[in-house]
């Protein structure tokens, strides 16, 4: 717990985590190595017209071949910590049934090699790619993925949590819920608005029986939690149609994953909406609610921005997301770091999580790799800076964060927008795959190295 006793002079407490985060899709590669099946993302990114460029992510940061020098290099920069992803189908190629020991052989050398450099190992166990063949029947939106997705973790904790002690189920559960079945953008490219709530549920749900799995299979008590995405969400004007856009657009992306969690319940207007639309009456069972509430020992935050809603002036019913002036990042988000302090704040205050760890954070900008090796990023340095101080006045506020994880370790595949938006710390040279510390990341070195001091002597 963060309190008076724990916490030091820069702010931060005592024992905080400094890490970085990645996930398998975006940075292994080696989509047929060691009897790996193929996820929804392999199946995505080589249809064309899905990725920008049409770039696939085959060979992507090869980090499936160089992770040990990746960890040699993560500690050169201090982190204490390092939240990674494991890909399913490396485990089990059709999502269930037929395990494939090589594939789990790769995340326990992983782990072995972080524990072995003094790297505290965070598993997040689903980012989002699915083996294909659960997709085939039916990916999220079948309640059967939901049981796969406990076996697998039981599984996983069964052999890995001797050694990992941080166990994050899913990574935004409601960007797989929209942006993979309502906007199409990412895989399995569906669209359809009616799918919304029983994908949200079976994830949901999923999350709650591993949760149990985990207890029930781990050799040791472990810590386990969820990683949610949640944005400033704000409504563009005081109308009442943006005001109400506003709470919609809040309610279906981020506050039906917290009042489920916490509170076992969904918010009513967002039931009403999606029955409207058709959804099947018999996705919420008895008991599902319950299950979900399972209780976890943290809350993970992913923030990167502010969203501005407005009430579609069409006929659309899904709102739209305004798109403020001045400085933004590549991906054209603003940088908003207030966004931050407000929803650790406000979360701590609502739903009262044990612990929150910031499982994401960072920034997109066009880097250069100069010849000397350099990149000088003073943008994304000042981005982090100013998140890092936002996190500290939520701690100072009472909010009970006990780590940060900036997003990301290195460039890797932005998913739709390919490897345009580089977001890491260290530069990735794609065509060599050398990777470059970027001035970014030798700050970060240095406020971990302090637990945060750094930032006050600028
Ligand atoms: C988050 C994802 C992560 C990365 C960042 C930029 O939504 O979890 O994989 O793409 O955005």
């Amino acid at each position: 717990m963060s309190d008076q006793r724990t916490t030091s002079a820069s702010g931060f407490p005592e024992k905080f985590f400094w890490g970085t985060a990645t996930a398998a899709f975006q940075i292994e590669g080696a989509p047929h190595a060691d009897g790996k099946g193929e996820s929804i993302w392999d199946r995505f990114s080589h249809t064309p017209g899905r990725i920008a460029r049409g770039e696939t992510a085959d060979v992507a940061a090869d980090h499936y071949h160089l992770w040990q020098s990746d960890l040699d290099l993560m500690r050169r920069l201090n982190l204490n910590a390092y939240r990674f992803s494991i890909s399913w189908p490396r485990i089990f190629p059709e999502g269930y049934g037929r395990f494939n020991e090589a594939g789990l052989d790769y995340y326990s050398r992983l782990v072995d090699g972080m524990l072995a450099r003094g790297i505290e190992p965070f598993l997040t166990i689903y980012h989002w790619d699915l083996p294909q063949a659960l997709q085939e029947k039916g990916g999220w939106a079948n309640r059967d993925t939901a049981l796969a997705f406990a076996d697998l973790a039981g599984m996983l904790a069964r052999r890995l949590g001797d050694r990992v002690s941080y166990w994050i189920t899913h990574n935004e559960p409601g960007v797989t819920a929209v942006l993979g079945h309502v906007t199409g953008e990412h895989a399995p490219g569906m669209q359809n608005l009616a799918l919304a709530l029983p994908v949200t549920h079976h994830l949901l749900l999923s999350h709650g029986l591993a949760t149990q799995a985990i207890r029930a299979e781990a050799p040791r008590p472990l810590d386990v939690g969820v990683t949610l995405n949640l944005a400033a969400v704000e409504p563009a004007s005081d109308r009442e149609d943006d005001v109400m856009a506003a709470r919609r657009f809040a309610g279906g992306w981020q506050d039906n994953f917290l009042e489920a969690l916490y509170h076992q319940r969904y918010p009513e207007e967002i039931l009403t909406a999606l029955q409207m639309l058709g959804a099947p009456a018999d996705v919420l069972r008895e008991g599902d609610m319950a299950t979900i509430a399972t209780p976890i020992d943290f809350l993970g935050l992913n923030y990167y921005t502010r969203m501005i809603v407005r009430a579609s002036r069409g006929a659309s019913l899904l709102p739209e997301i305004v798109t403020p002036g001045g400085h933004l990042t590549v991906m054209g988000w603003e940088v908003y770091p207030q966004g931050l302090r407000d929803l650790l704040i406000q979360v701590h205050q609502t739903y009262k999580p044990a612990r929150i760890y910031v499982t994401e954070n960072g920034a997109a900008y066009p880097d250069a790799l100069l010849s000397d090796g350099a990149v000088h990023d003073p943008d994304r340095t000042r981005y982090l800076q100013l998140h890092f101080d936002a996190t500290r006045q939520a701690i100072a506020a009472g909010a009970p964060v006990e780590g940060f994880f900036v997003w990301s370790f290195m460039d890797n595949f932005e998913w739709a927008k390919g490897y345009e938006p580089r977001f890491g710390v260290v530069y990735t040279d794609f065509t060599t795959q050398e990777r470059h510390v970027k001035d970014s990341g030798r700050f970060l070195a240095e406020v971990a190295a302090t637990n945060g001091a750094r930032l006050d002597n600028e």
